[in-house]
């Protein structure tokens, strides 16, 4: 700690509690902005010892439970990298099971997209508060939501129906954890008016009469477009038609719509990223993000 506080001095700024130096609550702030849980110094690992007694210790600045990783944060100071450098090889040879990073703040981007976060920092996204659910979450849902589906219609040989744009993402990755036989089909839409009106901008191009038609709906808000969907869908005679949103905003629902297939229910929020835009961006995000209230006033 006394190493620490030597550390802050002569720094412009104070970092706020309860960190030691800037970058350290900078770093801070966009595992924030992730979802990504952090500790601040939760553990010293001795290095060097005389007799019984520890001389030597080294005390990351991170460690990330989500990650299972220590991360120390450098700053462009050579003589301390040094240092560091010298005491995170020596803990990777005392305890080869840790597993510690020494970043510069350019290499945090780096290390997030590894980890499936993307290539934007908070910085490239301004109009958003904080990942809601992360890559990985995604990731695992989707796959549990095929399991389900399989299980359900082995034999049946569904159609998945998506609306564009916002299901690209799901869609991609849920058929593809699919290990049944399906076929795919798209519709376009554009929703306008208070009333609910819905366009069809683009009909299915496949024949669903008699067919297993699985809507796949990136989110269901209102439900009021879901209703309009289902109605054309049905008045093409399916065998059968279930539904299967990735997001269910179910406090501001409308009309009643049965959802058999739901991956996550989610507060009232106005989200982007895995195919939901903001005025047409974010749609490339690899996670689901919330857009900053202000900004939807
Ligand atoms: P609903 O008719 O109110 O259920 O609206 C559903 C459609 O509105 C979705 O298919 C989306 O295109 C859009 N939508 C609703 N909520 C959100 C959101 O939080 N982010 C992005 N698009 C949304
Ligand atoms: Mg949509």
């Amino acid at each position: 700690m006394a190493k620490k506080a030597q550390r802050a001095k002569g720094q412009d700024a104070r970092p706020p509690e309860p960190f030691a130096h800037p970058a350290e609550a900078e770093l801070a702030r966009i595992l924030d902005f992730y979802g990504i849980r952090w500790e601040y110094e939760p553990h010293s690992f001795p290095l060097r010892w005389e007799g019984d007694r520890v001389v030597e210790a080294f005390t990351p600045d991170f460690y990330l439970p989500d990650l299972d990783l220590y991360v120390e944060v450098t700053t462009l100071r050579g003589g301390l990298n040094t240092e560091k450098n010298r005491k995170v090889r020596l803990l990777r040879q005392l305890y080869p099971q840790v597993r510690v990073k020494l970043l510069k703040r350019r290499d945090v981007f780096r290390l997030l997209a590894k980890y499936g976060y993307g290539p934007l920092g908070p910085d490239d996204m301004p109009e958003l508060d904080r990942v809601l659910i992360p890559p990985q979450k995604l990731q695992e849902r989707v796959a549990e939501l095929a399991k389900a589906i399989e299980e359900d219609y082995r034999h049946l040989e569904p159609v998945l129906v998506g609306v564009l744009r916002g299901v690209i993402c799901f869609m991609a990755d849920l058929m593809r954890q699919l290990t049944i036989p399906i076929t795919v089909d798209f519709l376009a839409i554009s929703s306008y008016g208070q009333g609910g009106a819905v366009r069809i901008l683009k009909d299915l191009d496949e024949d669903v009469r008699g067919r297993h038609v699985l809507l796949v709906e990136d989110i269901v808000d209102t439900g009021i477009t879901l209703r309009k969907v289902l109605d054309h869908l049905e008045a093409k005679g399916p065998a059968s038609l279930r539904v299967c949103a990735l997001l269910d905003k179910r406090a501001r629902r409308l009309v009643d719509i049965p959802l058999h297939y739901v991956g996550f229910e989610i507060p009232d929020e106005f989200v982007v990223g895995y195919g939901l835009d903001f005025r047409q961006r974010y749609r490339n995000l690899p996670f689901i993000a919330i857009v900053k209230h202000h900004l939807l006033a």
